[in-house]
């Protein structure tokens, strides 16, 4: 052990990567990252030693850009504070003044260039519609192309401009997602691709003739890539190993014979080359977690951002058929990496002998026996990867041993394992993090009176529901962002979350009211055991802070405990490296403390 560990201050200052779209012809990357404490657009050639140019400034933070297909522009999004109301802004690549596309803010989640670079389209979000806007770059001119009520997410156009593929939520199940395919100039023209009812098809990628799609689809148990005739019904799967599954956007060879795309087993990651006739062999990039990973038009050069639990995320390279990656981001950070502490990649059985697979993360500072702290990640449709988390190393550098569950309903470990949550949240989820803590009870290096739980947005519904429903678990918590009541939640938003929400409940609160009730922490706060620290932002449009602040009015009511921090300018997890640094140092001292 060490007789100074490595400061939160200094863990959160090393630069995250956000995002990066590949210049088409494979000259530059534009990628969001954080050096400056805010996430904000840069620009990079892929040439060995290039200095990266910064695009975006300014106080609102940039996480999102997509350059052009005449290179000489770029669109990004940019909210308020973190609301994730976007608007569209488009600015030359050269930089200066940006112009704004957009007359009005909403949350979107999908942005793609036509090929001919005169237009744009984003998905929208409303209090109660969804849909697609398109926008003339030149004229600023807004086209509505749909509308509807379930959400579209991952717009992709053909090659040829005619048609915009994206994946929708929808059909009678309400796990349902499929493909749908609109004809730029006539969108009432629409075609479908849903496997089955209650399957997930998502993210569609254009092959380079347009004749194909490929995508990803659980239909058969996990997710797979799928190639699929346009316009036409044949369709084959790309096949995979035991327990591996394809995740992320696919990218295409030039001659429409090879796919790239991601391939995660046990929460860690790399990236492959598929023959469309072959088996698929991976590309030679760092060992742990790649999210996200895209493929130049030539072919030539792989792009992938690599990271683990122990090594912050870089941007690699990758030219197809060498046989290295080399690093395109500087190492920008004072931190020894020989100082953090390594995950282990750990299994453990459930109440009901679920097999939960986990990451432990040894605590790198004090003696033994060591405090704990159990990490629910958020989603719930996510998982804890062997993938750079700020947070997870700051608190084992404070001293904690992590333990960081993939419970059931994670993502990662097959559709079954993914939909056990459905209609049960807060129910097998919390006994497979109620049995994380048991786990590490039996540990020698743990002192088990000392076990905290700690977590963000469904992570804090998780924190919330532990120290409400299994009081005697838990010494401690601290709820960053968290859910507190579903049915206010689902009052407060928009159709997006609604549809979530109805997928995670398996209906309406109006078909469900009880289980909504049940299921949420405010109904149980009264039977709270353990002091609680809750950490929010002002400007949460996922989590809205009302029903936050009435869970916490009823603490004051009961003399609880706690301790209710609130960033004014801050939203759903924050954007600034200073909010983090303020949250995460405010729960770890909350622990501490509880803990003495
Ligand atoms: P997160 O948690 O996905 O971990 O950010 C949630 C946040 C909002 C909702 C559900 C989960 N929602 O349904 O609004």
């Amino acid at each position: 052990m060490r007789s100074t560990p490595v400061s939160v201050s200094d863990l959160f200052k090393i630069p995250i990567i956000y995002g990066i779209d590949l210049e088409q012809n494979g000259n530059s990357v534009l990628y969001s990252s954080n050096p400056m404490g805010i996430p904000h657009l840069y620009i990079l050639s892929t040439m060995a030693g290039s200095e990266p140019r910064q695009i975006t400034s300014g106080n609102d933070a940039v996480m999102f850009g997509s350059l052009s297909p005449r290179r000489d522009q770029l669109v990004y999004l940019q909210d308020k504070d973190g609301n994730e109301l976007q608007h569209l802004f488009i600015v030359s690549t050269e930089g200066g003044e940006a112009q704004r596309l957009t007359e009005k803010a909403y949350r979107t989640s999908g942005v793609d260039w036509r090929p001919d670079g005169k237009e744009v389209t984003r998905s929208f979000v409303t209090k109660n519609l969804c849909g697609l806007e398109a926008y003339d770059v030149e004229s600023k001119e807004a086209y509505v192309l749909r509308e509807q009520a379930k959400p579209i997410f991952d717009i992709h156009y053909s090659h040829d401009g005619k048609w915009i593929a994206c994946t929708e939520l929808g059909g009678r199940d309400p796990k349902n997602q499929q493909i749908l395919i609109l004809n730029r100039d006539d969108p009432d023209e629409a075609l479908v691709c849903s496997i089955k009812d209650g399957s997930k098809e998502a993210l569609p990628s254009w092959s380079p003739n347009d004749e194909r799609l490929a995508f990803l689809s659980d239909v058969k148990g996990r997710n797979q890539v799928v190639i699929q005739d346009f316009q036409g019904e044949d369709r084959f799967f790309l096949s995979l190993s035991e327990g591996e599954e394809a995740r992320g956007r696919i990218g295409w060879f030039p001659k429409g014979d090879k796919v790239v795309y991601i391939v995660s087993k046990h929460s860690r990651s790399a990236a492959y080359e598929h023959p469309l006739d072959g088996q698929k062999t991976a590309f030679p990039f760092p060992e742990g977690t790649i999210l996200t990973s895209e493929i130049s038009r030539n072919g030539e050069i792989v792009v992938a951002v690599c990271s683990s639990l122990s090594s912050p995320p870089g941007i690699y390279l990758h030219k197809t058929g060498s046989s290295s990656s080399t690093r395109l981001t500087r190492r920008d950070y004072e931190v020894d990496l020989g100082e953090l502490s390594r995950p282990e990649s750990v299994w453990y059985e459930s109440f009901d002998g679920l097999k939960i697979h986990s990451w432990y993360i040894p605590a790198s500072y004090g003696s033994p026996p060591h405090p704990a702290v159990v990490w629910p990640h958020g989603g719930p449709w996510w998982q804890t990867f062997d993938s750079w988390s700020p947070y997870l190393q700051s608190i084992s550098q404070s001293g904690f041993a992590v333990l960081a569950p993939n419970f059931r309903g994670s993502t990662g470990y097959g559709a079954d394992f993914r939909n056990m949550d459905l209609s049960d949240p807060g129910g097998g989820d919390l006994e497979d993090v109620v049995c994380g803590a048991e786990w590490l009870r039996k540990r020698s290096e743990i002192d088990g009176d000392k076990i905290a739980i700690m977590g963000g947005s469904y992570g804090g519904f998780m924190t919330l529901i532990a120290l409400t429903r299994k009081p005697e678990v838990f010494s401690v918590g601290a709820a960053l962002v968290p859910v507190v009541d579903w049915l206010e939640m689902y009052e407060l938003s928009d159709s997006a979350f609604r549809s979530f929400m109805q997928e995670l409940f398996e209906g309406t609160p109006a078909e469900k009211e009880d289980l909504y009730r049940e299921r949420s922490p405010i109904t149980h706060v009264y039977e709270i055991g353990a002091p609680i620290l809750i950490v929010h932002g002002r400007q949460d449009s996922r989590c809205p802070i009302q029903p936050v602040e009435k869970f916490v009015k009823k603490l004051e009511e009961i003399s609880h405990p706690h301790e209710f921090k609130v960033q004014e300018a801050e939203g759903h997890g924050f954007a600034r490296v200073k909010a983090n640094i303020q949250g995460v140092t405010t729960a770890i001292e909350y622990l501490k403390k509880a803990l003495a």
